[in-house]
């Protein structure tokens, strides 16, 4: 069993899309920054979608941009549709992460498409991606429960990972988009998942709505799976999906992997540092729950 866990903090896309104060690119990449300063080498650091639908990520070229001088560093860029992705490869991403949909009710509201019509577009994103040499994560949202249709059948889930795996995903990101998911229901999901596809290629995404983000990841964690996303902050929530809170905080993510024995190159100190950056540029950033704990303990270890 692998004792390295790979975090992919999503604060820059998913956490900043609903925030009361949109914050300009540079705030963006000054954010950014300071994740890559606590070694995060995995970031989502925008999305090109309708300024329109969701004017928090508009100027997201800007933010690739500026990061073209970062040469360590994976970062992705999340996207609804084929215009989605030509935006993204002219502004130089590397790395996109196309949204399929656990429901139908979630793909239309998400992007007034049917679902199956997420997955026509996604499988030639595929193929035009394989000759760009872009690196494709398909995401799979409301994975286990959907704010308009309900539950998520498992079955459905297991099979558009099988299926975009086939096609060449790069990647399969298993989505819990409002927070909705128990460990059973995760730790069963993902058994599955694990036992046909192994783990290398798969990934979990937490929402904290219900408080079971971190348990949710111990369950997963359980299941083999070594890649999270997280939220620097706690910061979240899809304006889309009524009634999901933020992702579960990375620092709080970070801090269990860590007492559990897992690396994930990411230092803590400077971490915190990051999350009260993150606070203090949105204003409402809840912070991870550990925070006031996790403040007295690194003050003490480093006296
Ligand atoms: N990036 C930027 N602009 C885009 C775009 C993209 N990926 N896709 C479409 N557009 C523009 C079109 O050019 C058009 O512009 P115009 O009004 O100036 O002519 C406008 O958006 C509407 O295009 P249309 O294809 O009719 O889209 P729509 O109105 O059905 O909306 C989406 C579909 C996907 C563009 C929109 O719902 C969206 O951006 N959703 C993103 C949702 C999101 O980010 N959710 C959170 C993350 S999961
Ligand atoms: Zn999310």
């Amino acid at each position: 069993m692998t004792n390295t866990v790979t975090i992919n903090d999503v604060g820059p896309r998913d956490g900043l899309q609903n925030q009361p104060k949109i914050l300009s690119p540079e705030e963006r990449l000054q954010m950014i920054r300071a994740l890559l300063a606590a070694g995060v080498t995995h970031i989502e650091v925008g999305s090109f979608v309708s300024p329109k639908a969701v004017p928090a990520m508009a100027g997201a070229d800007r933010v690739v941009s500026g990061l073209s001088d970062q040469p360590s560093g994976y970062f992705t860029v999340l996207i609804p549709n084929l215009k989605g992705y030509e935006l993204a490869r002219e502004a130089g991403a590397k790395s996109v992460a196309m949204v399929l949909y656990g429901s139908e009710g979630m793909a239309q509201k998400n992007v007034n498409m049917g679902k199956h019509r997420a997955e026509e577009v996604t499988a030639a994103i595929l193929e035009q991606a394989s000759g760009d040499g872009i690196r494709v994560t398909a995401t799979i949202a409301v994975a286990y429960e959907c704010p308009f249709d309900g539950p998520t059948e498992p079955a459905e889930v297991q099979r558009i990972a099988a299926h975009f795996l086939d096609l060449g995903a790069d990647e399969i990101a298993i989505a819990d988009t409002i927070g909705a998911a128990n460990p059973c229901q995760v730790r069963q999901l993902m058994d599955r998942l694990v036992e046909r596809h192994g783990a290398e290629q798969l990934s979990c995404h937490f929402h904290d709505t219900r408080a079971m983000g971190l348990a949710n990841v111990f369950a997963a964690l359980e299941s083999g799976i070594h890649k999270f996303d997280a939220s620097i902050g706690g910061l979240g929530g899809c304006p889309f999906a009524p009634g999901a809170t933020g992702n579960v905080a990375t620092e709080d993510v970070v801090m269990m992997l860590h007492q559990m024995g897992y690396q994930t190159g990411i230092d803590l100190p400077a971490l915190v540092r990051a999350a009260e950056l993150a606070k203090s540029l949105t204003g409402t950033a809840p912070l991870g729950r550990s925070t006031p704990w996790l403040k007295r303990y690194l003050e003490r270890t480093a006296a």
